[in-house]
């Protein structure tokens, strides 16, 4: 009884991880991309090979990268910077946002 619940705790969890994914907004993601352009490209394509092209990434990975720059489990200085200062709803959008664009 007592594992089944903790079983359906665990479903239930992801259920709404999925769904708070789903919840990005691709127009508001795109407002909010000007921060990203100079390094990452107009359209997510990067310029310079210093920076990463994150047009058409998955909208889970974009999720993923972002709170993880975000609480420093992955490290780089600009990255950081900038993540800091997202709430959970800018990443979701601009995660929807550059998943949308074609590579
Ligand atoms: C000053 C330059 C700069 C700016 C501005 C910038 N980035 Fe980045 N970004 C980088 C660099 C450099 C990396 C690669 C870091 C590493 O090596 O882990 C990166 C990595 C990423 C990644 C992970 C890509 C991957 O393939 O793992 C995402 C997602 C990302 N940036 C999103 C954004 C978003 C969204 C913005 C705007 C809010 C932004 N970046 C603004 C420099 C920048």
């Amino acid at each position: 009884m007592k594992r089944s619940l903790a079983v359906s705790t665990a479903i239930l969890s992801c259920g709404l991880a999925t769904a708070a994914l789903a919840t990005g907004n691709i127009q508001a993601g795109k407002a909010k991309s000007g921060a990203c352009i100079a390094c990452h490209g107009k359209q997510g394509i990067s310029s310079t090979p210093d920076y990463p092209n994150i047009a058409g990434q998955t909208e889970f990975y974009l999720v993923k990268s972002l709170r993880e720059f975000r609480s420093s489990l992955r490290k780089d200085p600009s990255m950081n910077r900038l993540a800091k200062e997202l709430s959970d709803a800018d990443i979701a959008d601009l995660s929807a946002y550059y998943a949308s664009l074609r590579r």
